[in-house]
C-alpha cells in the first residue's frame, strides 16, 4: 500500500459522524488497499467526545487505519487534506430566521473554506453533507478561491437512495436493476428525482410505472419528505443512511460510475440545462479517474422542467441571501 490518503471528517463527534468514521477507516470509503489518516474537527466542547470516538476507532484494529488526528483549529484539521467531509453544521432551531441560519453557518463554512484554501493537498476533493449543504458549499467555495470550484460538492446521494428503493418497492423490482436515475437541484424538499431517463431492467422507468399522479403524489413528495419522516418515525435525523450515502459519494466520485449509469452530485453548475453558472446544483453526473462530468443532452420535458426550475430558483434565493450577508 501507498501513503495514506488524509481524510477529514467535520462533526466527528455528531451523529453522522459516529456512523460515518468506522466505515471510512474499513476502508469502504477508498478502497480495500487504501491506507487512510483520520482527522476529525470537532469545536472545542466536543473534543472530548470526538476522543470517546477515537479510542473506539483504535479498538476496531483496523489495517488501513493510519492513524487519528483530533482538533478543533480547521487550519490543522485540513493541512494535507485529500478528501474533506464537512458534516458539522449550524442546525436551524426554533424561532431561526433563514438568515439567521444562513449566518450561523457562514461562521462554519467560510473560515473551513479558507483553511481548505491555505492548507489543503492539491488534489482535494470536498463534500458538504452539513444543511443546508448546496449553500454550505457555495460559502467554502467561495472561501477558497485557489482551489478549482469543481473540487466543491455538496450531498444528494442520500436522496437519490431514498428514490432508488421508492422506486424498487412500487415496481417489484431490485435497486440493482435500476439505472439513470437523476436527483436535480437542492438537497431540501424542492428537490426533484426524476424517473424520466431512468431505466429499469433496461426498460424506460416512466413507462414502466406509467402513472403520473403517482411521480407526483407520492414518489417525489416521499422522497423530498423522506428526512423528515424519518425524524418522525427514530426520534433523531438519518444518520446511518446518510454517512453511507456520503461513503457512496466520494467511492463513485473516486472509483468512477458504472458502464452506462449514472449518479446523483451537487455541483457548481456550468450553465447546463439552464442552471444559472455558479450555482451548487445537483445534477447527472458520471464520473471517471477521479473527476465527474455533467450527463449532457437530455430531453426535459414540461413536467421536469417546472420542478427543476423551482428547486433551482430556490437556490438561487439562497445564494442571493448569502451574497447579501457578504458571506461570498
Ligand atoms: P449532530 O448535531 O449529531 O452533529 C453535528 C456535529 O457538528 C456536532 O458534534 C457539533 O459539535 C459539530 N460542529 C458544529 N460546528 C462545528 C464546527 N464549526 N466545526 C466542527 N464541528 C462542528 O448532527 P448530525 O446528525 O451528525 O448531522 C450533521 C449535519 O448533516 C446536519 O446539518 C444535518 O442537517 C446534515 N444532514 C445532511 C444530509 C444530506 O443528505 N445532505 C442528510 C442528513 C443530515
Amino acid at each position: 500500500p501507498g501513503a495514506p490518503v488524509n481524510v477529514t471528517v467535520t462533526g466527528a463527534a455528531g451523529q453522522i459522524g459516529y456512523a460515518l468514521l468506522f466505515r471510512i477507516a474499513s476502508g469502504q470509503l477508498l478502497g480495500q488497499d487504501v491506507p487512510v489518516r483520520l482527522r476529525l474537527l470537532e469545536i472545542t466542547p466536543a473534543l472530548s467526545a470526538a476522543a470517546g470516538t477515537a479510542m473506539e476507532l483504535d479498538d476496531c484494529a483496523f489495517p488501513l487505519l493510519a492513524g487519528v488526528d483530533i482538533t478543533d483549529d480547521p487550519n490543522v484539521a485540513f493541512d494535507g487534506t485529500n478528501v474533506a467531509l464537512l458534516v458539522g453544521a449550524r442546525p436551524r432551531t426554533k424561532g431561526m430566521e433563514r438568515g439567521d441560519l444562513l449566518e450561523a453557518n457562514g461562521g462554519i463554512f467560510k473560515p473551513q473554506g479558507r483553511a481548505i484554501n491555505d492548507h489543503a493537498a492539491d488534489d482535494i476533493k470536498v463534500l458538504v453533507v452539513g444543511n443546508p449543504a448546496n449553500t454550505n458549499a457555495l460559502i467554502a467555495q467561495a472561501a477558497a478561491p485557489d482551489v478549482p470550484a469543481e473540487r466543491f460538492t455538496a450531498m444528494t446521494r442520500l436522496d437519490h437512495n431514498r428514490a432508488l428503493t421508492q422506486l424498487a418497492k412500487k415496481t417489484g423490482s431490485s435497486v440493482s436493476e435500476i439505472r439513470r436515475l437523476t436527483i436535480w437541484g437542492n438537497h431540501s424538499a424542492t428537490q426533484y428525482p426524476d424517473v424520466f431517463h431512468a431505466e429499469i431492467a433496461g426498460r424506460n422507468a416512466a413507462e414502466v410505472i406509467d402513472d403520473e399522479k403517482w411521480l407526483a403524489d407520492e414518489f417525489i413528495p416521499t422522497v423530498a419528505k423522506r428526512g423528515a419522516a424519518i425524524i418522525e418515525a427514530r426520534g433523531a435525523s438519518s444518520a446511518a443512511s446518510a454517512a453511507n450515502a456520503a461513503v457512496d459519494h466520494v467511492h463513485t466520485w473516486v472509483n468512477g460510475t458504472a458502464e452506462g449509469d449514472w449518479t446523483s452530485m451537487a455541483i457548481p453548475s456550468d450553465g447546463s440545462y439552464g442552471v444559472p453558472e455558479g450555482l451548487i446544483s445537483s445534477f447527472p453526473v458520471t464520473t471517471a479517474g477521479g473527476s465527474y462530468s455533467i450527463v449532457q443532452g437530455l430531453e426535459i420535458n414540461e413536467f421536469s422542467r417546472t420542478r427543476i426550475d423551482a428547486s433551482v430558483k430556490e437556490l438561487a434565493e439562497e445564494r442571493d441571501a448569502v451574497r447579501g450577508l457578504g458571506l461570498i
